[in-house]
């Protein structure tokens, strides 16, 4: 047989990517069927080559993964389960999820995420389910890194290391009815007050409220997180400072001021105008005096003068 009539190099390649893409493929030790990548617990260090392309849901849970390779990931555009948890996932990027924006549910629970980039879902608005509970090292999230999944109805962010929200990060989320926040060293400072707001207009009652609870301020310690709307309403919008206070003690000092000298100015005044009556009043009273005698002067004159001609004189 010449060499010619064997399997050509069209043909290899021809069955490479039938390989790819009818997914015969399958990563070492995982199991492959029906559109499903079955990775749990294999002892991966990496992300597996050789995943079938049109694989919809992926398990990648209980390995010792660090990183989530955008290129490879992004070939798997049919990808609709993505389960990462138990791995030790360092961070996430903006373009990490950016080729399997048909993203269902997606889990980064029990990572090693210290930050997430603000756009890394920012194509994911299918997203129903997220979950990155217990990543201690996940100290903040950015307003915007839930901008777009407007799908999402569960979000768990248990066991973080966040000590505060934005309360625009979530307020969009008009579909949400799961979100779980304890476990968190949530910091109640005025800052925080737009949060714990929302938490009370949104009338989402995390399932784990009573574990949700303010770690400082000292006051506020052990509050859950959902009844310190109103306190910090109260803290920070009738909140002082100290120039504050010495504007009010200047304002008081006038106020007592002006009062002193408007008292001092009308018992001045009473005191004058007393004077004022009893002197008019004895001199009323002079007169009317003056005018007694006067009257009784006149009766007595024509009493003499009647006493003369007023009665006829009998003798
Ligand atoms: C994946 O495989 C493991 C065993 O290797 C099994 O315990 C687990 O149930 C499988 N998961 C799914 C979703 O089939
Ligand atoms: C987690 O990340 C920190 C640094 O960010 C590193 O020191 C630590 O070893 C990591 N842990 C694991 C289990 O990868
Ligand atoms: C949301 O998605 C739109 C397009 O779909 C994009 O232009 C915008 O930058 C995204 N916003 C964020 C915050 O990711
Ligand atoms: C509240 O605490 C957060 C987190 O530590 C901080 O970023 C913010 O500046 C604080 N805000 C105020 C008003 O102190
Ligand atoms: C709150 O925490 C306690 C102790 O960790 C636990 O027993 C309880 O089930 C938690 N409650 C909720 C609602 O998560």
């Amino acid at each position: 047989m010449s060499p010619a009539s064997g399997p050509g190099p069209g043909w290899l390649l021809f069955s490479f990517g039938m390989g790819l893409v009818s997914g015969t493929k399958c990563p070492n030790n995982c199991l492959c069927q029906a559109q499903e990548v079955n990775c749990t617990a294999m002892h991966l260090t990496e992300y597996p080559p050789d995943i079938p392309l049109n694989t919809r849901r992926l398990y990648l849970n209980n390995n010792r993964i660090t990183s989530l390779p955008a290129m490879h990931l992004g070939l798997l555009s049919d990808l609709v389960y993505l389960d990462c948890h138990s791995n030790w996932i360092r961070e996430v990027m903006d373009y990490t999820f950016i080729g399997v924006f048909r993203l269902i549910y997606l889990d980064l629970s029990s990572n090693n995420l210290t930050s997430i980039s603000p756009f890394s879902f920012s194509v994911l608005n299918n997203l129903v389910q997220l979950n990155l509970a217990n990543n201690p090292r996940l100290l903040s999230l950015d307003k915007y890194t839930f901008a777009n999944t407007s799908s999402l109805r569960y979000l768990d962010l248990r066991n973080t290391g966040l000590q505060t929200l934005d309360h625009a990060a979530l307020h969009h989320l008009v579909v949400l009815q799961t979100l779980y926040l304890s476990g968190n060293p949530w910091k109640c400072n005025c800052s925080f007050m737009d949060f714990a707001i929302y938490l009370i207009v949104s009338h989402l009652e995390p399932p784990d409220d009573e574990n949700a609870t303010c770690v400082e301020p000292t006051e506020l310690a052990g509050w859950p997180i959902t009844q310190v709307g109103n306190p910090l309403r109260y803290m920070c919008l009738t909140h002082l400072d100290r120039q504050d206070y010495i504007f009010l003690l200047l304002i008081g000092f006038c106020i007592f001021a002006a009062g002193t000298v408007a008292a001092w100015l009308t018992g001045m005044c009473a005191v004058l105008y007393q004077n004022a009556r009893r002197k008019s009043s004895e001199e009323e009273a002079e007169d009317e005096a003056g005018h007694r005698a006067e009257v009784t002067r006149r009766i007595f004159q024509t009493k003499e003068k009647s006493g003369q001609e007023g009665f006829p004189q009998l003798i």
